[in-house]
């Protein structure tokens, strides 16, 4: 693994990098993290999930980035695609996490309107800690009712018809939550970069074409203001390129 950019290093430690950066939270809301992986051509799937597209560094990264987070952020359609489970962190990534006065596994937290989600999944049945739902304050004729989700996950309900995410985002840094890790996908990203959301992108792109039509890696209608990001770092390995962009201020 080679660092490029800020200097060159040979034999970067990738995951030391990473639990190195700085990611201070706000007052109001998290730091929030956005990590994604993309096909040199800008394809976010190959074959209808992104497994297709990560290699070993890119493997390394998502999982330094899951254990410095106190919480995964991730919207329901994702979860359906990549059958989520349970985060778990390595050993050394846990213990490494309770030094830092963590809990030793980072929560979940899935966004979603029609509440489509399997209660009987190891997510649910088979997690060290309850996940969160994000919703609306009334989700309309929800696919699972409100109260069996509430058995198995503490429901923070921010919105009217939508879920108001930048306010479940205050709801979360009020219970304590610095830092917050979005593993997409598109539609959910857009709503972060909609609302100025975005304190750090970290994108791995994939020494592969892969065409199709697969969503960019943020898809919705074109956000009022386009938002700058500076390069912070960038990282080569097998022929990928892992960059981490942060907020400018
Ligand atoms: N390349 C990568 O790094 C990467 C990362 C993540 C995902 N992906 C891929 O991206 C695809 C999924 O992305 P996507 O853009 O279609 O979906 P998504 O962003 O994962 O999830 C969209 C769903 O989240 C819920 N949701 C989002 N915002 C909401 C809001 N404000 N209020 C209520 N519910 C909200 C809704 O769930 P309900 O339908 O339950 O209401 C909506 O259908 C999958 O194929 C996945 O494999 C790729």
């Amino acid at each position: 693994v080679r660092q490029l950019l800020p200097a060159g290093v040979d034999d970067l430690d990738l995951d030391a990098a990473y639990l190195a950066d700085l990611r201070p939270a706000l007052a109001t809301r998290p730091w929030v993290v956005l990590n994604m992986v993309v096909s040199v051509d800008g394809a976010t799937t190959v074959e209808g999930r992104s497994g297709g597209l990560g290699g070993t560094a890119d493997h390394i990264a998502f999982a330094a980035l899951r254990s410095v987070a106190d919480v995964i952020l991730v919207g329901a359609a994702t979860v359906r695609a990549e059958r989520y489970g349970p985060p778990r962190p390595s050993q050394i990534h846990q213990a490494q996490r309770v030094a830092r006065g963590q809990s030793p596994f980072p929560r979940l937290a899935i966004v979603s309107g029609r509440l489509d989600l399997d209660l009987d999944s190891s997510l649910f049945t088979d997690s060290p800690n309850r996940p969160y739902v994000i919703t609306s304050q009334s989700p309309t004729d929800p696919v699972v009712a409100l109260e069996a989700i509430r058995a198995r996950a503490d429901v923070i309900g921010r919105g009217e018809g939508h879920a108001d995410v930048a306010a479940a985002l205050e709801a979360l840094r009020d219970d304590g939550v610095e830092v917050v890790l979005c593993e997409g996908g598109p539609t959910l990203n857009d709503q972060l970069l909609a609302g100025g959301l975005v304190d750090e992108l970290c994108v791995t792109i994939a020494p592969l074409l892969a065409g199709g039509t697969s969503k960019r890696m943020i898809a919705g209608p074109a956000p009022a203001q386009a938002r700058s990001m500076r390069l912070d770092r960038v990282v080569e390995d097998e022929d990928a390129l892992l960059l981490r962009y942060v907020r400018p201020d």
